[in-house]
């Protein structure tokens, strides 16, 4: 058995708690922007192929409550690292320290690599550079609350960055947070699910990937998959599953819609990249337009807040509040941080929830009927 962890946004760790449950594992803790299980290691592939919402897979190597550096230091010498990292595999520390009197985040890396080269009698070259990450192993410090837990990455590059993103723009929404609005939405599948403003189309990518099964980390690879001590049938065995778990043929009225032409170009091209040209309409649209159409279904969209992207903010979320009168019946999910939403919107029908995306702090605004 192994400890195993799955990082995330605040406010999304319920959303990660589930995922591990319907892989069939049982949740043993959850803290903020963490969630922990226990498993033997067939649980890596799993996870790491289907968490829509998580950042990244961890293994608990070693915790302990913990209140100076030599403390850390015997903590990090204490775990077997040449059984757990591959020979002459560059590592890089990071750390995060939470309410604890260890504060120095170089300091915490610092102390960490020198207690890890102890150990590590492999040859001097492998010297940790934090700024190449693509070729090493993540090993992460995390403190809380004086409570130390070392992690070994599994993952490689975080779990948001999907195959079909060919390019990304500013203020483009991270991709798990996008899966994370649409589950939060409970769109039921039969019903039309619009984004008139949808950038590279990543919130509809996701609904689609949710609402067709598909894994989202089918299509890459990982660092696990270079561990020693890591079974690689279990890998093999959950992509057939997840392959055969795709749902093929079911329609969707998945309705996405942007002003600018060369955002609808990209949203195209990652739709192809993202196997789903053949059920996708997407145009080349001002919000303004749907005013004389009747909607129903749901809708979960990032509408521009960005005094820089140059467009009359006020005179968009009026149209968003006229369209909000004109159809009742419609789910509304909509992420902002744009200050004057809740002068602009009823608020009475509306609850409001907090969220970042990327670093930023939003609001969720959601009106369910
Ligand atoms: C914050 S971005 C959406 C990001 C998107 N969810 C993503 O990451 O893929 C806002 C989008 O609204 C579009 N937009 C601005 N004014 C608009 C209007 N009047 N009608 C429709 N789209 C508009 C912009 O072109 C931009 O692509």
């Amino acid at each position: 058995m192994y400890n195993w962890v799955i990082t995330c946004i605040a406010w999304v760790e319920s959303l990660v708690k589930k995922e591990i449950e319907m892989a069939w594992y049982k949740v043993t803790e959850t803290e903020d922007r963490l969630v922990f299980w226990q498993w033997d290691d067939s649980a890596i592939a799993k996870l790491n192929l289907w968490s829509r919402c998580g950042n990244k897979v961890y293994l608990e190597l070693a915790k302990k409550r913990i209140t100076n550096f030599d403390m850390l230091f015997d903590l990090i010498k204490s775990i077997d690292w040449k059984h757990y990292v591959p020979e002459n595999n560059p590592i890089t520390v990071n750390a995060v320290s939470v309410k604890s009197g260890l504060e120095s985040i170089p300091s915490i890396q610092s102390v960490s690599k020198k207690a890890i080269v102890e150990i590590k009698t492999w040859s001097r070259n492998w010297i940790m550079k934090e700024e190449q990450k693509l070729t090493e192993i993540e090993i992460l410090v995390f403190i809380k609350d004086d409570f130390c837990r070392i992690l070994l990455d599994t993952s490689w590059n975080a779990l948001h960055k999907r195959w079909y993103r060919s390019e990304s723009w500013e203020a483009p929404i991270k991709e798990s947070l996008a899966a994370s609005l649409v589950l939060l939405s409970s769109w039921r599948f039969w019903e039309p699910l619009l984004d008139p403003f949808c950038w590279s189309g990543t919130i509809v990518i996701e609904a689609w990937l949710i609402a067709r099964n598909i894994a989202p980390g089918l299509n890459r690879s990982f660092t696990f998959e270079n561990f020693s001590w890591y079974n690689k049938k279990y890998l093999e065995q959950a992509k057939i599953e997840a392959q055969s778990k795709i749902i093929r043929d079911k329609q969707y009225t998945i309705t996405w819609s942007d002003i600018d032409e060369n955002m609808v170009e990209i949203a195209r091209r990652n739709v192809i990249k993202a196997w789903l040209k053949d059920t996708i309409k997407i145009e080349t649209k001002d919000v303004k337009e749907y005013l004389d159409v009747p909607l129903t279904g749901t809708i979960v969209s990032n509408p521009p807040y960005w005094i820089r992207l140059r467009v009359d903010l006020n005179d968009i979320y009026k149209t968003i509040s006229l369209l909000f009168l004109r159809n009742k019946t419609l789910n509304w999910w909509l992420i902002t941080s744009y200050f004057d939403f809740d002068k602009i919107i009823k608020m009475d029908d509306w609850k409001k929830r907090k969220l970042y995306n990327w670093n930023e702090m939003c609001y969720l605004y959601k009106k369910k009927v």
